[in-house]
Parts: C-alpha cells; sequence; structure tokens
C-alpha cells in the first residue's frame, strides 16, 4: 500500500486548514493510499540525520517552502513542487510569469523593492503608476490569500498612504477590472484538466472570496474560460491550482490569480466533488 503525508501550517489556528487536509486525507482512503496528516513543524528539519519513514509522496498544502524543498531533496515527490509553490506564494513573482506566456491579466506594475526605513516618494516611480493605470485601482500584496491584502484605491490619498505603510513588502499596482467587480470564478486544475469551477459573487465587496462574504454557485465554463485556466496554470508549472478568472468588459476571461494550496471545501460542497480524489489519482500516475 502507497503512503502520502499531507501537510499544512499548524501556527494557523482557523479550523479550514486541518479541513482542508482532511479532506485530502480521505480522497487518499478511498484510492488506499494511507494518509498521515502533518502539521508542517512536526517535521524535523535536521540536515545532520537522513529523514525517517519516508512516503511515497506528499501533498503540500502550506507555503511553508523551505519544509517543502527540504523534503523533495529528501528524495520524495512533493506535490506542488516547491518551486511552484513559492512562484504563487509571490503575486508578483507569478504575474511576471503569467505574463512571459501572454496569459490575459488586468495591466500590472511591480513595485520596486524599498526598504522598510526608507523612501522612494520622490523618484516619480508612483506618479507613473498612478498616469497609466488611473484610479481606481488595485494594490495587491505579494503575499496574501482570501483577499485580506488586495486592496482597492480610489483616491490618490488613498494611493500614497498605501505605498507609504506597504515599505518593506513585495507588491503589486493592477489595473482595477470594474466589470468583474464582486465577481469572479475559480477553477481547479490538475494537471492539463479542469476538474471543478464555480462562480463566486459577493453583494457587499468588490473581492468575491468566500470568507471575504462572497456567495458561490455552479458554473458550467466556456471552453475559452477552461483554456485560459489551463494555460494559467501551466504558464506557472502547477500541477494542481485553483485559477482566479476575472470577467473583462466583453465578459472574457482575464487570470487574477493562481493558487498552488488552493482550499477545496467551498468546491466540494458547491459541486460534489472532492478534486483531492483526481489529484491523488494524477500524482498515483505520475509517480507509477
Ligand atoms: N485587478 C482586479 N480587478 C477586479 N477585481 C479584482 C482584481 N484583483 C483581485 N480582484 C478581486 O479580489 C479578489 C481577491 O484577489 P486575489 O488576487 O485572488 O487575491 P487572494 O489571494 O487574496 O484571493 C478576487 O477574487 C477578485 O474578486
Ligand atoms: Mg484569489
Amino acid at each position: 500500500m502507497k503512503t502520502c503525508w499531507i501537510i499544512y501550517n499548524g501556527s494557523l489556528v482557523n479550523d479550514k486548514f486541518l479541513d482542508q487536509a482532511r479532506l485530502m486525507a480521505e480522497a487518499a482512503q478511498q484510492l488506499h493510499v494511507q494518509p498521515t496528516i502533518y502539521k508542517n513543524y512536526e517535521i524535523m528539519m535536521n540536515l545532520d540525520e537522513e529523514l525517517q519513514n519516508k512516503p511515497d509522496f506528499v501533498i503540500f498544502l502550506d507555503k511553508d517552502i523551505l519544509l517543502a524543498t527540504y523534503l523533495k531533496n529528501s528524495g520524495i515527490p512533493v506535490f506542488n513542487d516547491p518551486e511552484v509553490i513559492e512562484t504563487c506564494d509571490n503575486k508578483a513573482k507569478q504575474y511576471i510569469q503569467l505574463s512571459k506566456a501572454h496569459i490575459p491579466m488586468p495591466m500590472t506594475i511591480i513595485a520596486p523593492k524599498v526598504y522598510s526605513n526608507f523612501t522612494i516618494r520622490d523618484s516619480g516611480y508612483f506618479e507613473r503608476v498612478l498616469q497609466t493605470l488611473g484610479l481606481p485601482m488595485i494594490i495587491k500584496e505579494g503575499h496574501g490569500s482570501f483577499g485580506m491584502k488586495v486592496y482597492l484605491i480610489n483616491t490618490e490619498e488613498e494611493f500614497f498612504e498605501k505605498v507609504d505603510e506597504l515599505r518593506g513588502v513585495d507588491f503589486v499596482f493592477q489595473q482595477f477590472i470594474d466589470s468583474s467587480r464582486g465577481r469572479d470564478i475559480r477553477v481547479n486544475i490538475i494537471g492539463d484538466d479542469v476538474v471543478a469551477s464555480m462562480y463566486r459573487h459577493s453583494e457587499t465587496d468588490f473581492r468575491a472570496n468566500i470568507t471575504n462574504g462572497g456567495k458561490a454557485e455552479k458554473i458550467v465554463l466556456t471552453d475559452h474560460q477552461k483554456e485560459v485556466a489551463i494555460r494559467a496554470a501551466k504558464a506557472v508549472g502547477a500541477e494542481f491550482a485553483g485559477v482566479d478568472l476575472l470577467f473583462g468588459p466583453d465578459e472574457e476571461p482575464i487570470v487574477c490569480e493562481v493558487n498552488a494550496a488552493a482550499h477545496i471545501r467551498n468546491l466540494y460542497n458547491i459541486t460534489g466533488v472532492n478534486v483531492g480524489v483526481q489529484f491523488i489519482e494524477y500524482i498515483l500516475k505520475k509517480i507509477g
């Protein structure tokens, strides 16, 4: 019988991370794979000792990139690959890759690195961003989930306040896609295939995230939406991905982001599909 480790972040107190790991574990059991759920800190990363009782593969539901790399270097196949997790965990880095692959995405400008005790307020960079993107615009931190680090900026005052606040942090400036205000599509991709999707909409916020008050419904995707989502996942190398699609002015798909450790509970509740099953099937086929 094959074995797998399912790893989530133990420092996060919210139950949804353990719930996510349990859904994956159920999927593993359905496919006769023996799962063990670990919090990231339950694995000792002692570089002077050989890791014991290694599993056949790891499902990595966390962003502890050092642990993912450590496990991969011990010879265990890790899904997603640590490099993919790292790319997706930094939205700026991710947008560089999406843009290189010509994926349709909102116009995006990356903020230069500024050390937290310093300022480039007089450089003219921010004025050029304002001129190029106009207002309202989106400011988005590199590291953030559930819509928590995504800001809609309406005035110049808000703009400069946020820019000042984010010294020392990776972030991007982005065109606000008004035609998609409060609505998007989450598409779950495994390998080259769309395995489940849902439409998300919020009456109260420009962000459609469910954690942020959005509601979810079933949706049948167009071929174009599917194709764009699959291409986006490929562009960042993700074998398991939750791609967020925005609606352009003619309802055309525009990629908002690719999540490497996409949560699967809401999709399961809406579609009845535990995409973990297809994910583990995919892994078993790949590792042989
Ligand atoms: N450029 C944009 N234009 C319009 N809405 C956006 C834009 N970027 C993000 N959003 C909205 O904000 C939500 C959160 O943004 P996202 O980049 O997916 O960050 P997170 O990782 O926090 O989910 C999206 O689901 C979408 O509803
Ligand atoms: Mg998102």
